[in-house]
């Protein structure tokens, strides 16, 4: 593959602090040198080194940050719920029921209607500059329904994860258990093959703390990494369980005891915060300051679903991070591309130091800064991933 020299850049985000200005390395009129798919060269354009060849792109004095990396996604549904949508800006608030509104389209969709679906979203989340991202089941709720969620994920991305336990299927009502049971049994049987994380919706309305730690360690068994959905409707144990198993992430965290921003402080489990879905539900914002204060790694996402978060864009979610949850707009760049990185246990991409992949935004920008700075504006103008434009 031939290379690529992306010169003229007013300001580039590296998130290498070796090779620039504080936690995001920051580089001024710098240069970028891409070969066979990843960075070789990241620095002054000054010192660019001689002979770097292949293709030239003059960035014309704009931005350039690394790819973002969407850590929490679901993406494998039918249909949507703008009519729930609606009852909520009018004052009724969500709760985790909602999903199984979402669970009957999924299973009467075809293969080919999810695969659409999930293809449409992706390609709307890099037009907005999201080069990973990772994509959870949890809207099929039988084992063939899972095991297809997953297998139809898997077609667009490998951060794939087993959600069998978002809610409790209407077969199931009243026996939440019997649910649980299936979910760490023959479902993650049919399902494991397909992933690589396994989550579990530990909150009000949806799982307990005793079925959370028996689906996670049997999915653990089964060689899969745990992930958490903790504290979004309401105080509970998901994220001290989610610390205990050594689970990559507990995502959400909306409600947050002393306890448990202790735990994410001293774990290696990121604090994975979803604005958007408090942006949708006209929620209280995650505490992200006591978080990074407390030490904690905190990676932003967007939770894109078509229930409590119907939106791909990590720029928007930026933006509310900065505005509404006191991040500064270097964390909420930093958290959006190497805290998703850390959220995925993936140390090639997120950062754009040579070695990583070359998954790389240009924004109509001369800064991240202006990320938060103009939101809703669309300010990804063009994206690379592994190299390659694609948006
Ligand atoms: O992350 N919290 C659980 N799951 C999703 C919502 C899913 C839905 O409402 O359809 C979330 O917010
Ligand atoms: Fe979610």
């Amino acid at each position: 593959m031939s290379g690529l020299v992306i010169d003229g850049i007013a300001s580039l985000v590296t998130n290498d602090p070796g090779s620039g200005r504080g936690p995001l390395g920051v580089v001024e009129d710098a240069a970028l040198v891409v070969q066979d798919g990843r960075v070789a060269w990241a620095g002054p354009r000054t010192r660019l080194p001689e002979g770097a060849g292949g293709e030239r792109y003059d960035a014309g004095g704009r931005a350039v940050i690394p790819g973002f990396v969407d850590s929490h996604a679901h993406l494998v549904f039918a249909g949507d719920r703008a009519p729930e949508f609606e009852a909520r800006m009018s004052g009724r608030p969500y709760t985790a029921g909602g999903i199984r509104t979402t669970v009957a389209a999924t299973r009467e969709a075809s293969d080919d209607a999810l695969r659409a679906n999930v293809r449409r979203l992706v390609a709307e989340a890099l037009r907005s500059g999201t080069t990973t991202i990772e994509c959870k089941s949890g809207y099929g709720l039988t084992v063939a329904d899972e095991a297809r969620s997953l297998r139809v994920a898997g077609e667009h991305t490998s951060e794939v994860t087993y959600l069998g336990a978002h809610v409790v299927p209407p077969e199931f009502a009243g026996d939440s258990d019997a649910y649980a049971e299936l979910v760490a049994g023959a479902m993650l049987d049919a399902c494991a093959p397909h992933a690589r994380w396994i989550d579990v919706f530990c909150d009000r309305g949806a799982f307990d703390g005793d079925q959370t730690r028996a689906i996670l360690t049997a999915g653990r068994q089964r060689g899969l990494v745990p992930r958490v959905h903790a504290g979004q409707l309401g105080p509970g144990p998901g994220v001290r369980i989610a610390v205990e198993l050594g689970a990559a992430s507990a995502d959400h965290l909306t409600h947050l005891s002393d306890a448990d921003v202790e735990a994410l402080a001293g774990g290696g489990t990121v604090a994975t915060l979803l604005p958007g879905a408090e942006f949708s539900t006209r929620s209280p914002y995650p505490d992200a300051r006591r978080l990074i204060d407390a030490g904690a790694t905190v990676a932003l996402a967007a939770d894109c679903n078509p229930g409590s978060s119907y939106t791909t864009s990590i720029p928007f979610c930026v933006a509310l991070a900065v505005r509404d949850m006191r991040m500064t707009p270097d964390e909420a760049v930093w958290s959006a591309t190497m805290g998703g990185a850390r959220a995925l246990r993936r140390s090639d991409v997120g950062h754009l130091a040579p070695g990583a992949r070359a998954d790389i935004v240009l924004l109509d920008a001369p800064s991240h800064v202006h990320l938060s700075y103009r939101p809703g504006v669309p300010l990804v103008a063009r994206v690379w991933k592994d190299g390659r434009p694609v948006a």
